[in-house]
């Protein structure tokens, strides 16, 4: 997607040929910064720090990461250590563990004098069919919208999103993002409800950011808004994104999201969950088995800010001496989803759903 005029992805390999260059997404949305990776270390703290962030890109920047161990160190014991080094840095979003999968099997079976050519090509090859599939989710998400436009003769459809899904979480285009940016480019209305997303904000932060520069129309909500616009008939849909599918159909994503899907359900606002294949974690049954990261509670007790004066600042926001808990995610049961948009289709959020979808994961599925 744009910012300024000038395409951008979230991660591109470096000119010298030995790096990735990432958008620090920490900065955003008062600075945009990039920062060039050159180590296996550099892109794990990327990933654990947040400076890359959504499921999709975190599982893109795992397998660069990991093409840089390889540029040093190439055994099968340097692989393997790579591996269960980058995948401990975040826990929920199983792209993770997905795109490191991908990449051993792409790689074990090379000599290790070619597995540092073989990493880089496969890392590339992840990121390139992420954007494809993104693209893909996009198509097969506006019919939704195009079908809601219909009803309200030429009046903006009102969509509500959680946390970023969009192109800032994947390489490209977004999941939940990319049926907005594409209906909005085939000229149907649209208006975009972004929560705020706290503690950190991504709502606020970067999909406004990312809408913006886009020129999509939206609006900043607080997190406790969602509910109350349902029911005056302010939404038409909910479209969010999600870290982890269970085969079963439950949903991990951005903590607050089970609220807005209780809410959706309680107003009938149709709620759909965008997802790449790589998102669905066939191993586990249910949503009760997908582990939730827990955060640093200085999230909660603090947020940071740009000032008039333009310094990034951070301030403190309760009580002092006070704890506070601070888990990242929730799952939202499948009952409560209306369907689940992907690259190869439409489905119910449910294991028949699903396997409609990918018919050869019958066998395999937990
Ligand atoms: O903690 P984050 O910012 O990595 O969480 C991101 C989300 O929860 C997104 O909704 C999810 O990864 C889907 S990204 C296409």
């Amino acid at each position: 997607m744009k910012i300024d005029g000038k395409a951008f992805r979230t991660i591109w390999p470096g000119d010298d040929g030995a790096s990735v260059v990432i958008i620090d997404q920490t900065k955003l949305p008062h600075r945009f910064e990039t920062v060039t990776i050159g180590t296996v270390e550099a892109a794990a703290h990327a990933i654990l720090t947040m400076q890359v962030r959504g499921a999709p890109l975190i599982g893109a920047t795992a397998a660069y990461g990991l093409w840089l161990a390889l540029r040093r160190d190439a055994s099968d014991e340097a692989l393997a250590a790579a591996i269960q080094f980058l995948a401990k840095q975040r826990p929920t979003a199983v792209n993770l563990r997905w795109a490191l999968e991908e990449m051993r099997q792409a790689v074990a079976p090379l000599a290790p004098e070619v597995r540092a050519a073989g990493a880089f090509a496969k890392a590339s090859a992840i990121a390139d069919d992420d954007v494809e599939t993104c693209r893909l989710i996009g198509v097969n998400g506006v019919p939704l919208i195009r079908a809601l436009a219909e009803r309200k003769a030429g009046k903006p459809v009102n969509i509500l999103t959680h946390c970023n899904a969009g192109w800032l979480a994947c390489v490209d285009w977004g999941t939940a993002t990319s049926p907005i940016y594409q209906a909005h480019d085939a000229g149907i209305p649209v208006h975009v409800w972004v929560d705020e997303t706290r503690p950190r904000n991504q709502g606020a932060a970067l999909t406004a950011f990312e809408l913006g520069r886009h020129g999509v129309p939206h609006t900043i909500i607080v997190d406790n808004a969602g509910g109350h616009l349902m029911q005056h008939g302010e939404v038409d849909l909910c479209i969010v994104g999600t870290d982890r599918v269970a085969a079963n159909g439950d949903v991990a994503n951005k903590i607050g999201t089970y609220l807005k899907a209780l809410a959706a359900h309680d107003t009938g606002v149709p709620f759909y969950v965008a997802l790449p294949y790589s998102t669905i974690d066939w191993t586990v049954a249910s949503g009760r088995d997908i582990p939730i990261e827990e955060r640093s509670a200085d999230e909660v007790l603090r947020m940071y800010g740009q000032h008039t004066d333009g310094s990034i600042a951070a301030f403190s926001i309760a009580a002092s001496g006070s704890p506070a808990a601070n888990p990242a995610f929730d799952v939202t049961p499948a009952r409560l989803v209306t369907g689940f948009i992907t690259e190869r289709g439409v489905a119910s959020a449910d294991r028949k759903g699903l396997l409609s979808l990918y018919p050869e994961r019958g066998e395999s599925a937990a």
